[in-house]
């Protein structure tokens, strides 16, 4: 995979690359360092320099250096010295003198330098090659062309350059091999060290020296300085002179000449250019002669016109060179900017491409990355939708598992409550006698009373899952509540010789306690001591107050079989069970105790060493509890099943009153056993109608019963249902219910006060408390009765529920519009309202505790007062306008009722 280092990298190489490849102007170069002995203020010198420029500017490969050593061969021998230490691939030296320069000219030769030495001729063959031209031909020419010329009778004067130079004596050589063989010619020569000298001795050669006609100096400006001289004296043009050095240009040889001041100069070349191309060559390794000799030639007043024309010919060539080279140069200038910027243009080019090529593969390559993360995804999302799927389904199974243990705990309850119903009634019965039925009937009841706690432990269990406990606390003295449940398991202690005993450091520890969930903990924790302490073991339970953290700690300690380390941190995990209980149980005990102790705000610890230690904390005080939860010992016993009915003495007055005549309680319930078995004992004290809840509502309208006591779980509708039909029913709207249930939630219990039930009371119930229960009922509808019986006139502002009013309201109006109507019977009534009339006598006697036919006479008996209050109609007209059939009759029930007359009543007021 391309990655983005790789990429760099690739870019980096194509960079070096570009930058390898970029134009250079060093490419192949020769360097090339000449060493000129005389300043430029000599023309001949100054020409060598330029050619040599010339020369060097037409071959681009050459780097030429000309050092000029101005007169010095000191300065000269250092200028070498710079160029063998520069490593220079070439050095020209123009020598001064012969000797001095000779060790640094063989220095250069040993370090492999090679030295091209041109014009003068130095004392070494340690050199590559010599260029210049022949100085003795020179010579020789020079003679010829003054013999050919001469009168041969003349005198002829060679005027010398400094000796020591080789063309100054290999020229005065030549010349006197040539002019020597003329003996008729005298020749005289001086020697010119310097232009001042030689105007003096010049000067006195003229003096002296009659007919002189040739003078032959050793260079052109020389042989001009001698002319001058000549001039000075008038003299110039009777002598001929003769120079070298040919140079082109206005201050020449040539010009001289052309203008006549010299009648012939030898050309000199200074061989510039060839220095510079033999230089190449000799840097290109090419074959090269040692000597190389440049031509030379006279040029008199003949040729002087054709050479100046050629080298101004050759120089404009030259120029034009030189201009085409610069075009050229500043063309390859122009041309490497542009091919560098090419290049960079190319090297972009080549980046952007790469990118593009990176950005197309990223591309893909996200693409398709993308389309696996998106396949990835889909089987994730497939993958977790099956899983939650599954979950659901586990969940619903696992629901419906809970549900079916549920149901059918509380399915036991109802048989739980019958078997223990029975066994207490016959606990009762043998409560005398010391008989082995009693010990049996101890076995079965306390058998019962611990399958009825593993049945409310799987319910609290599933309560607490649900999240529906409220808690309610009350004050309660700790020591007396935990002795309560101490006591009952003295017996199982005593017989199983186990001490067992309860200590604590305060008496009076008070703490706010569910009771009921408490009494669980309890159970639970005792249960599991005794569950695992051998026989003659010990149990204790220590109850001790921390004052300084206001808390209270409640240990359970045991000597039992202990708790495994490694499994101590699990025992409060539903279900859980230790490696090494070997016993049944559910595993949920430990897990709801922790729960109900959490609900106080508490902790449960547990320490296992020898036996087993549990210590319960609970904070003191009400810091920690909200409002709601705190009740009174009064409301917490009316929400558990102790339902104790207080005003017993008004209550039995009423009983006795209604002893005449048994109260109808009907009983809805389907399960047979159950149902017989209430009716069985309720029907001592009531006229008990049974329905399996099939046709309760029915039955319920039939009778109109004084109590309806109905199961919660019915076949066709439920108890809440038939409790909200009955008590939306104006019929049977009055009738106290009593809601009978296996569940004891908060839920069922607020439906059922929805539903309008009276009362709440859980399976399994207690006899006698179901029995107070509806003797509370009965009495408080009788009390209710009793204050409308003698408030009968007031009735419409009482405490009558919604229904009872608006059925008095109906009667009322109906009796009102009657009033005058003696004849408006029960029966017309009854149909006015839609009832029959045993239903509205029922209603009427059931609601207000008397019959409608009282009623419709109070009514009609109360009107009558007002009229005799209000009105000043006489006794008879009040008794018909009120639907008395005769003023006797209405004298007669007015006295009954209040005690007077009619017409006393209306005299006293
Ligand atoms: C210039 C010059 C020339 C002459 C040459 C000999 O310095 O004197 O006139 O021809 O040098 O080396």
């Amino acid at each position: 995979m391309l990655t983005k280092s790789k990429l760099l990298l690739l870019l980096g190489f194509i960079l070096l690359f570009y930058s390898c490849s970029h134009y250079s102007e060093d490419k192949g170069k020769i360097s090339i360092g000449f060493s000129q002995s005389i300043s430029e203020d000599d023309t001949w010198r100054k020409s060598m320099d330029n050619t040599m420029r010339v020369e060097a500017s037409l071959h681009p490969e050459v780097d030429l250096t000309i050092y000029n050593a101005n007169n010095s061969t000191k300065n000269q021998i250092s200028d070498i010295e710079k160029m063998i230490n520069n490593h220079l691939d070439v050095i020209i030296v123009a020598p001064y003198g012969s000797d001095s320069i000779v060790p640094v000219l063989e220095k250069a030769n040993q370090k492999g330098i090679p030295v091209i030495i041109v014009d003068r001729k130095v004392n070494t063959s340690n050199f590559t090659a010599f260029l210049g031209a022949d100085n003795v031909e020179v010579g020789r020419i020079a003679g010829k062309y003054i013999v050919s010329m001469s009168k041969a009778r003349g005198n002829i004067l060679e005027i010398k350059a400094t000796t020591d130079i080789s063309p100054g004596v290999e020229r005065s050589l030549g010349f006197k091999q040539i002019i020597n063989q003329y003996p008729n010619i005298r020749k005289t020569s001086i020697t010119a060290e310097n232009l001042a000298s030689l105007n003096d001795k010049f000067s006195n050669v003229l003096d002296s020296l009659r007919n002189l006609e040739y003078v032959f100096a050793f260079n052109d400006i020389i042989a001009l300085q001698a002319w001058e001289v000549a001039k000075q004296k008038g003299k110039e043009k009777s002598i001929k002179f003769i120079g070298i050095d040919g140079l082109n240009g206005p201050d020449g040889g040539i010009q001289a000449v052309k203008e006549g001041k010299l009648k012939a100069t030898i050309l000199y070349p200074t061989g510039g250019s060839e220095a510079i191309r033999l230089a190449i060559k000799i840097a290109n390794k090419q074959a090269i002669p040692k000597n190389n000799k440049l031509a030379t030639v006279l040029i008199d007043s003949l040729n002087a016109d054709i050479m100046s024309n050629q080298f101004d010919k050759i120089t404009e060539q030259q120029t034009n060179i030189e201009t085409q080279l610069n075009v050229i140069d500043s063309q390859e200038k122009k041309y490497i900017t542009l091919y560098n910027l090419m290049k960079l243009l190319g090297f972009f080019s080549v980046i952007i491409f790469c990118l593009a090529i990176f950005s197309t593969y990223s591309i893909i390559s996200i693409r398709k990355k993308k389309r696996q993360l998106e396949i990835t995804n889909k089987k994730i999302h497939n993958q977790r939708n099956q899983i939650e799927k599954f979950a659901e389904k586990l969940k619903i199974s696992n629901e419906g598992k809970i549900n079916f243990f549920t149901g059918i705990s509380h399915e036991f309850k109802t048989p739980l409550t019958l078997i223990l119903s029975c066994v207490e009634s016959l606990k009762e019965e043998f409560k005398t006698k010391n008989t082995d039925v009693k010990r049996d009937l101890d076995i079965m009841h306390n058998n019962s009373m611990r399958l009825l706690r593993l049945i409310n432990q799987l319910l609290d269990f599933r309560k607490i899952e649900n999240k529906k406990f409220n808690i309610k606390v009350s004050k309660t003295n700790l020591m007396l509540f935990s002795k309560n449940i101490f006591k009952e398991f003295e017996r199982e202690a005593r017989k199983r010789r186990i001490n067992y005993t309860i200590t604590t450091n305060d008496e009076n520890i008070e703490v706010y306690l569910d009771k009921n969930l408490m009494d669980k903990v309890y159970y639970n924790l005792l249960s599991n001591s005794f569950k695992f302490t051998p026989d003659g073991g010990n149990i204790e339970i220590v109850i001790h107050k921390n004052f300084e953290k206001n808390t209270v700690e409640i240990k359970f300690k045991d000597s039992g079989i202990g708790i495994p380390e490694s499994e101590i941190k699990e025992i409060f995990n539903p279900f859980f069970k230790g490696s090494n209980n070997y016993k049944n149980g559910s595993g949920i005990g430990l897990n709801l105790s922790k729960s109900f102790i959490d609900l106080h705000n508490g902790t449960i610890e547990v320490k296992s060493n020898v036996g087993t230690e549990f210590i319960v904390t609970l904070p003191l005080g009400t810091e920690h509890l909200n409002k709601k939860q705190i009740i009174d010992n009064y409301e917490e016993d009316n929400l558990n099943d102790n339902y104790v009915f207080e005003e017993e003495t008004e209550a039995q007055e009423i009983t006795q009153e209604l002893s005449e005549k048994k109260n109808t309680i009907l009983v809805i319930e389907d399960n047979v056993d159950l149902l017989e078995f209430i009716s069985s004992k309720l029907s001592v004290d009531y006229k008990v109608i049974k329905s399996d809840g099939y046709n309760a509502i029915e039955k319920a309208l039939e009778v109109m019963p004084d109590i309806i006591l109905c199961d919660l779980n019915l076949p066709e509708k439920s108890g809440f249902e038939i409790c909200q039909t009955l008590k939306m029913n104006v019929l049977t709207s009055h009738i106290p219910t009593i809601i009978l249930t296996a569940s004891d939630d908060q839920d069922t219990y607020i439906k059922s006060l929805e539903a309008g039930a009276d009362l709440f009371l859980t399976k399994p119930f207690n006899l006698k408390v179901l029995r107070e229960s509806i003797k509370g009922l009965l009495y408080n509808r009788e009390k209710l009765r009793y204050y409308y019986t003698n408030n009968i006139d007031e009735i419409e502002v009482g405490t009558l529920g919604v229904i009872e009013k608006e059925f008095l309201n109906k009667i009322n109006i109906l009796l009102e519009k009657n009033l005058d109507n003696s004849t408006f019977s029960v029966e017309e009534l009854a149909s006015c309202l839609n009832i029959s009339r045993v239903q509205l006598y029922r209603k009427v006697k059931a609601v207000l505790g008397i019959g409608i036919s009282d009623y419709i006479i109070n009514f009609r008996l109360e009107k009558s007062k007002e009229l005799l209050k209000t009105t000043s109609l006489n006794i008879s007209e009040i008794a018909y306008s009120c639907g008395f059939a005769s003023p006797n009759y209405f004298s007669t029930s007015f006295k009954n009722k209040y005690a007077v007359s009619p017409k006393d009543f209306r005299n006293e007021k």
